[in-house]
Order: structure tokens, then C-alpha cells, then sequence
């Protein structure tokens, strides 16, 4: 189905969208009568987040922060930095951080850190991927799609070069294609 640069789909979109239902459900029944705002972190969660904030029901609104840790490639640089900022301000609010996957918490960390500054009323965490024996910096997420195993993984948003983010499954990239 897919070319040679993917080697396998881990998590098919039938599952990612049973799943991201779970998400929603639970996140409305958790803020029922609370309003929040969804912050997607842009690229990698834009699509996790269309599909997301559309199974909860509720006060919502929407914002979109992007920072990124990552140059080119498959590791991280350790250094995070703020592409774009929210366009509201969010004091007293509470925040739900919808991210592409966790891999070693340092970009979550950060972004957790800025947010909180800002003096809201909560911050959670929702991914759709968590990456757990990666982690660099101790962070969990409050809301989970996927456990996966060590493996880099591209589509239903996340890329590799900016390429691959719109196949609608969750797949493994090739070793061939990052020589990993
Ligand atoms: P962290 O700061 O190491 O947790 O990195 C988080 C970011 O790294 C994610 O938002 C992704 O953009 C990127 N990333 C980590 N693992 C993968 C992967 O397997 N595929 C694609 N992007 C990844």
C-alpha cells in the first residue's frame, strides 16, 4: 500500500479513530460544566487535533502554539525554541496541551513550564502517541492514545524531513530512509 520507505503500519486509522473517540469521551465527562481551551502543538498534532476536538463535547475553544525541539532528523537537539506563541491568553483557564507523541518529555517540559507561568487554572497533557523508555526528563501525559515500542514512526501527522505527515496511518519509517 505504502512505498518502500515504510516498512509497516503500527496503528491503523480504524484504531486511531476508535481511540481518539475514547479520548474525547473521557476528556468531556472530566470538564463537564468547565470550560478549557485545547492547545494544538503544531505540525505534528494538527491532525490528531482536528479529529480530537471534534468528540468532545462542552465549552471548548481552540489555540495553536508550535516550538520544536528537532532539527533535521530522527534525534532530538535538546534545545527547545518558540516558533509561535497562543494568540489568547489563557489566565485562569484550563489547558489541555494536545501533542503529537512524547518521546524524551523535553519539548512537553518546556511548554509545560511556559504555560504554567502564565498562571492558568490546570494544565493536562493529551497525545495520541507516547514513546515511555525514550524518556530523558521525567513527564507523563494525562491523556494517552498509543504506548509504542523505540521506533520512529511518520503519518497521521508526524514527519520525517516535513514529508510523510499525510498518510492516515500511524507506520513505521524504514531504518533504510534515517540509517538508524
Ligand atoms: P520530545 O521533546 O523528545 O518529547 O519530542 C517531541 C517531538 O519530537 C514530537 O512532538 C515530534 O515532533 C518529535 N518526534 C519524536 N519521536 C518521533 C517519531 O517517532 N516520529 C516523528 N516525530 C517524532
Amino acid at each position: 500500500m505504502y512505498g518502500k520507505e515504510i516498512e509497516r503500519i503500527l496503528v491503523s486509522k480504524e484504531q486511531i479513530a476508535a481511540r481518539v473517540k475514547e479520548l474525547g469521551a473521557q476528556i468531556t465527562k472530566d470538564y463537564e460544566g468547565e470550560p478549557v481551551t485545547l492547545v494544538c502543538t503544531l505540525r505534528g498534532a494538527s491532525i490528531f487535533f482536528a479529529d480530537l476536538v471534534r468528540e468532545i463535547r462542552g465549552d471548548v475553544e481552540i489555540d495553536f502554539i508550535a516550538c520544536s525541539s528537532y532539527g533535521a532528523g530522527t534525534t532530538s537537539s535538546g534545545e527547545v525554541i518558540l516558533a509561535k506563541d497562543l494568540s489568547s491568553p489563557i489566565t485562569g483557564r484550563n489547558i489541555i496541551v494536545v501533542e503529537d507523541i512524547i518521546d524524551t518529555g523535553i519539548t512537553l517540559t518546556y511548554l509545560k513550564r511556559l504555560l504554567l507561568a502564565r498562571q492558568p487554572k490546570s494544565v493536562k497533557i493529551c497525545t495520541i502517541l507516547d514513546k515511555p523508555s525514550r524518556r530523558k526528563v521525567e513527564l507523563k501525559g494525562d491523556y494517552v492514545g498509543f504506548e509504542i515500542e523505540n521506533e520512529y514512526v511518520v503519518g497521521y501527522g508526524l514527519d520525517y524531513n516535513q514529508k510523510f505527515r499525510n498518510l492516515p496511518d500511524v507506520c513505521v519509517l524504514s531504518r533504510d530512509v534515517y540509517g538508524g
